[in-house]
């Protein structure tokens, strides 16, 4: 007897729906599965023969047929095992469920017959509704994740005995939608942490004001790794849209299981992290940390230790704010808007060529700062020379709170919003945007004169002005005038020096 299932596979952040059929007929009993099914794909043999005999169902002796249709798209992951369980059922004629195509089908299956949670429910469950299932039958602990795409029913399953029931029409309740946190984390690390250094603390205002990359180079124990934990907790809140988002690469990668966190994703991959790993790759493909940071901050501590070709990778992703990975099969394209935040020692031993402790050789500072090449530094707005803080200001009063600062973050980014358009910030303006800024003549000749004097990237140009854009939008101008842009272009160390 034949039987069909509808089901989905994930692929990058995308579910690609997947049409289980089977063939149950006599012959010499076997369980082959085609369609190009991966390692995990064709191990649902065994979870599928165990679920059914464990919840009292018989385990067809006859030769069984599983053809994973599209054939030519390769199939990943646990999560089809619940449709090949409910379609065998059917086909050997011990389940009998009308209408059963308008039902989709997900879920990973345990030797017992428990559903277990898979990756991707909502984007699963997005799917679904948009190739017009009525209901989607998923694991129960993904269900408030996948209510969150609406439009299409979520049908929650524990065990694979309620799949009669579920038949026979009774249906549990439908699961509550995940809430999504928009607000701050509650105990989140402050920025009054950070004593003195008003510089940094300017620096890291406009960063986040303009959604600015900034690269902090200084001496260990300066306050650099501290003050970029405290970032996410001085950017304005994630609005809506922008938390679907970021809620859709945490179903996607598994780490939805408690909820999304709240505020910003902060991520510090570690500096032995390979290419696919940072950009995101493998088959398949998979995202890498510039996703897992979209709409929050991605920092790369000790950046000079990163591969070089790591950091290059960096370029694209940086620019177009989305990721492009070319399969022979398609490209997929994977969304990455994070603020680059990195930190470095200005040389090996970490005290900078101009102290007289120094003991690196010229040499050595050059590998050491040649990882930051030229092009990649051409991609950072704000480079902040952090200093040891003063005996007073360390052992002073703690600095202005993260509230206090966000506040003007937040004014600052209404500016822009009304400006640029719903969730856009300076850092993102077009070349045709930041032409349209409105300018100063102090302010152009102050920038033209940098531009011919230390001979500018076009794109450095730009970025100045972006950043100037930044600086003015905090001061509530509606011009940039030439403190603005000086104040900028201080901002930028490395065209001034
Ligand atoms: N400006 C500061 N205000 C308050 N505490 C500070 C400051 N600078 C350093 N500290 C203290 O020193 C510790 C180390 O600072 P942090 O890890 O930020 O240094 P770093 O600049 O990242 O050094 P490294 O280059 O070695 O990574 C902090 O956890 C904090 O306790
Ligand atoms: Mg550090």
């Amino acid at each position: 007897m034949l039987a069909t299932a509808r089901t989905f596979t994930l692929d990058g952040l995308a579910a690609r729906p997947v049409r289980v059929e089977i063939d149950v007929h006599r012959g010499l009993p076997g369980f082959t599965i085609v369609g190009l099914p991966d390692a995990a794909v064709r191990e649902a043999r065994e979870r599928v023969r165990a679920a059914l005999v464990n919840c009292g169902f018989e385990f067809p002796l006859s030769r069984i047929v599983v053809n994973l249709a599209p054939a030519s798209m390769r199939k990943a992951g646990p999560g089809m095992d619940l449709a090949i369980a409910a379609a065998l059922l059917c086909a050997s004629g011990q389940l009998e469920w009308e209408g059963m195509d308008r039902f989709a089908l997900a879920g990973e299956l345990a030797l017992d017959g428990q559903v277990r949670p898979i990756n991707g429910a909502l984007a699963i469950a997005e799917a679904a509704r948009e190739r017009g299932a009525e209901a989607i039958v998923l694991p129960a602990e993904n269900g408030p994740e996948a209510a969150l795409a609406g439009g299409v029913e979520v049908v929650p399953l524990t065990s694979l005995t309620g799949l009669p029931a579920l038949a026979d029409g009774v249906r549990g309740l439908e699961p509550e939608p995940l809430r999504l946190p928009l607000g701050l984390a509650p105990g989140a690390p402050d920025l009054g942490d950070l004593r003195g250094q008003p510089h940094l603390r300017h620096a890291l205002e406009v960063a986040a004001a303009g959604g600015h990359s900034l690269l902090m180079v200084g001496p260990p124990g300066a306050g650099k790794s501290l003050a970029a934990s405290r970032l996410p907790s001085i950017m304005p809140p994630l609005a809506d849209a922008e938390a679907l988002e970021v809620a859709r690469i945490f179903s996607a990668t598994g780490r939805l299981g408690a909820g999304l966190p709240a505020g910003r994703p902060f991520r510090a991959p570690h500096h032995t992290i390979s290419a696919a790993g940072l950009i995101g790759g493998g088959t398949p493909p998979r995202p890498g940390e510039v996703t897992m940071a979209h709409r929050g901050v991605l920092f790369l501590d000790e950046l000079c230790e990163f591969r070089r070709e790591v950091l290059e990778g960096l370029r694209p992703p940086l620019e177009d704010g989305e990721v492009v990975i070319v399969r022979a099969s398609g490209r997929r394209r994977l969304p990455c808007r994070f603020m680059l935040v990195a930190a470095s020692n200005p040389c090996p031993c970490g005290r900078g060529e101009d102290d007289p402790d120094c003991t690196c050789m010229a040499s050595q500072v050059q590998r050491y700062q040649g990882k930051l090449s030229g092009a990649l530094a051409d991609r950072i707005d704000l480079l902040v020379a952090v200093t040891q803080p003063a005996a007073e200001e360390i052992g002073g009063p703690p600095g202005e709170s993260s509230a206090a600062v966000r506040e003007r973050v937040c004014a600052a980014r209404e500016r822009q919003e009304a400006r640029l358009g719903p969730g856009r910030s300076n850092a993102e303006m077009s070349p045709a945007e930041v032409r349209d800024c409105d300018l100063d003549p102090a302010a152009a000749s102050l920038l033209a004169d940098l531009y011919s004097r230390r001979r500018l990237s076009g794109r450095a140009h730009d970025r100045a002005l972006r950043l100037a854009r930044t600086v003015a939008d905090l001061a509530g101008a509606e011009r940039i005038g030439e403190g603005e842009m000086a104040q900028a272009l201080q901002l930028r160390r490395r065209d001034r020096v």
